[in-house]
C-alpha cells in the first residue's frame, strides 16, 4: 500500500453543510488484516460459554448506557435525525444488548423423537465465524447493534462497514466497544489475540470494502440494510458464493385507514411515520390508504399537521423534522417531485416550492410534501420508495380494494391499519390481508421495538434481525444422533446385512 492510496473523506453535518471530521479511508490491506485478526480471536470467542459471552454484552450495552446522551446527539449531529430519535437510536442499541444478554442463556435447541430403537436426536446451534454487516446511514448504530449483539453472545465476530456518509457514529459506538473490552477479565483469548478483533471496523468504499466483504468466503454470513438496488447486488455476490446473506432493504409502507378508525391516533402516527427522520427511515410511512368517508376529514388535518411541523436544529429541542442527509438526497426528492408534477398529481403541501425556497439555506432542508392521489388512481412514481418525506393519500371504497393496493408494490416491510372493527383488523392480519413482515393494528408503519423480528419480504429482502428467534441467522445447526444402544439398526427400517 502506498501513501497515495490513503484517502479521507469528510463527514457532514446536514443541518449546516459543515464538516465535523474527517476519517480514513481503509485500504483492502486494512480489510485482510482485520478479516484475519477476526478469525484468530473468534476462535477463542467461540470456546467461551456463551453466558460469558453475553457477561461481556451486558458491560457493552452498559457502557452505551453511560454515554447515551453524547452518542444520541453524534448521531443527530451526523445524520440530522432530531435529538430525541438520535438518543432513542442509542436507547435501541441498549435495549438490543440487554436482550442479548438473556439470550445468551438461552440458545435453545430442539430435541426429537428417533424412529431408531436406542438413539437419541437433538438439534445443537454453534457460531458461524465471522459475520460481515453493512449498514446505512440512517441508522448508523441500532443496526449495527442488532446485528452485533447478537452475533457476539452467539460466539461469532463482527466485521462492520458502515455507511461513508456516517462513520463517525461508526468509530464512537466501536470505540466504546473497545473500552469495554480493554478494561474486562471475562474473555482473555487463549492464543493472545486482541479481544478488539472481535469487532473489526472497516471504513471504506463500496468497490473496495464492500465487494471483498460480500465476495470473502471466509464470511459465512452478510447481513446488509439499506436500498433494493444495494441488496440485489450484495445477494447476488454472497449468493454467488453459497453464503448466507440477511437483507433488510427498502420499504414502501402504508397505512390503510377504516371509517371507523380513530383519527387523532392515525394522524399523529401518520405524521411519525411520514415526517420523522424527515422520511428517511426504512419504515417511514409513504402511503396513506383512506377510506373515502373520512379522506377529506384526514387530508384537512394532515395539511394543518403538516403546516405546523418545526423544521431546523435538529439539536433544538423543538424541531420535529430535521435536513435530508445530503445534497443527493435532496436532489433525489427534487427528481421524485418533477415527476409528480408531470404526473399532475395534486400536491397539498411541499412540493417542488418546498425545496427551492430554502435553497439559500444551510444545510438540506425541504418542506414535507403531501400528494393526494385522485380515486382510482395508481401512479407509478408512489410505487417506488423514494428517501424523502413524501407521502400519497389514496381513497378507496372498501378494504379489499385497500388491501389489494397495499400488496401491489414491489416490497414488503411495515404496514398498519386503523380501525375499531375487530374484523377488519383481523382480515388485515389474516392469510390474504397485509403481506409485510410488520403488521401492526392502530399503531404507525415505524418505530418497532427490538423485541420483535424485524424485516419484510418481497424486494424487502426476506431477512429478520433483532428480536425473536433471528439470533438463529448467526448460527449453524447441527442434527446430532446418538446410538447409545449395541445394534445398528437403519433409518427407513432399511436391511443392509451381508
Ligand atoms: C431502518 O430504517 O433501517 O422500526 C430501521 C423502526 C426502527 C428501525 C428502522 N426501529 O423504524
Amino acid at each position: 500500500m502506498t501513501t497515495a492510496q490513503i484517502a479521507d473523506i469528510a463527514s457532514i453535518n446536514p443541518a449546516t453543510g459543515d464538516v465535523i471530521g474527517t476519517v480514513r479511508l481503509q485500504t483492502l490491506d486494512d480489510y485482510e488484516q482485520a478479516v484475519a485478526r477476526a478469525e484468530a480471536v473468534q476462535s477463542s470467542w467461540r470456546r467461551l460459554p456463551a453466558p460469558k459471552r453475553g457477561e461481556v454484552v451486558r458491560r457493552i450495552a452498559n457502557a452505551m448506557r453511560d454515554r447515551i446522551e453524547p452518542l444520541g446527539e453524534l448521531v443527530t449531529l451526523e445524520t440530522g435525525k432530531i435529538r430525541a430519535e438520535g438518543i432513542g437510536e442509542i436507547q435501541e442499541c441498549i435495549d438490543i444488548g440487554d436482550f442479548a444478554v438473556g439470550l445468551s442463556r438461552q440458545l435453545y435447541g430442539i430435541t426429537t423423537h428417533s424412529e431408531r430403537p436406542d438413539h437419541r436426536m437433538y438439534e445443537q446451534w454453534h457460531p458461524l465465524g465471522t459475520i460481515g454487516v453493512i449498514t446505512a446511514f440512517n441508522f448508523p448504530a441500532a443496526v449495527w447493534a442488532w446485528n452485533a449483539m447478537l452475533a457476539a453472545v452467539c460466539g461469532n465476530a463482527v466485521l462492520w462497514k458502515p455507511s461513508l456518509l456516517a462513520p463517525l457514529t461508526a468509530v464512537a459506538m466501536i470505540d466504546v466497544v473497545y473500552d469495554v473490552l480493554r478494561a474486562q477479565d471475562v474473555f482473555k483469548p487463549a492464543n493472545g489475540a486482541d479481544p478488539c478483533d472481535l469487532f473489526p471496523l472497516v471504513i471504506g468504499t463500496d468497490e473496495t470494502i464492500g465487494h471483498a466483504l460480500t465476495a470473502d468466503r471466509r464470511l459465512p454470513l452478510v447481513s446488509a440494510t439499506g436500498s433494493c438496488a444495494m441488496g440485489r447486488t450484495v445477494g447476488g455476490t454472497v449468493a454467488g458464493r453459497l453464503g448466507r446473506s440477511l437483507l433488510e432493504l427498502g420499504g414502501n409502507n402504508a397505512v390503510i385507514v377504516m371509517p371507523d378508525a380513530d383519527l387523532d391516533l392515525a394522524l399523529r402516527a401518520i405524521l411519525f411515520g411520514a415526517v420523522g427522520t424527515a422520511g428517511q427511515r426504512c419504515t417511514s410511512t409513504r402511503r396513506v390508504l383512506c377510506h373515502r368517508d373520512v379522506i377529506d376529514t384526514l387530508t384537512a388535518r394532515l395539511v394543518e399537521a403538516y403546516g405546523s411541523v418545526r423544521i431546523g436544529d435538529p439539536l433544538d429541542p423543538a424541531t420535529l423534522m430535521g435536513p435530508l442527509i445530503n445534497e443527493a438526497a435532496v436532489e433525489n426528492m427534487r427528481t421524485t417531485l418533477g415527476e409528480i408534477a408531470n404526473e399532475g398529481l395534486d400536491v397539498l403541501c411541499g412540493g417542488l416550492d418546498g425545496i427551492d425556497r430554502r435553497v439559500d439555506e444551510p444545510g438540506f432542508f425541504v418542506d414535507p410534501t403531501l400528494v393526494r392521489v385522485p380515486a382510482g388512481a395508481d401512479p407509478r412514481i408512489a410505487w417506488q420508495e423514494t428517501f424523502a418525506p413524501i407521502l400519497y393519500l389514496y381513497e378507496f371504497a372498501d378494504l379489499d380494494e385497500a388491501i389489494e393496493r397495499h400488496n401491489a408494490v414491489a416490497q414488503g416491510l411495515s404496514s398498519a391499519i386503523f380501525t375499531g372493527s375487530m374484523h377488519a383488523a383481523e382480515r388485515f392480519l389474516s392469510v390474504d390481508g397485509s403481506d409485510c413482515g410488520i403488521a401492526n393494528v392502530n399503531l404507525g408503519t415505524s418505530g418497532a421495538e427490538i423485541g420483535g423480528a424485524f424485516g419484510g419480504e418481497k424486494d424487502t429482502g426476506g431477512g429478520r434481525e433483532s428480536g425473536s428467534d433471528a439470533w438463529r441467522a448467526y448460527m449453524r445447526r447441527q442434527t446430532c444422533t446418538i446410538n447409545w444402544g449395541t445394534d445398528l439398526p437403519l433409518a427407513q427400517g432399511i436391511e443392509f446385512e451381508s
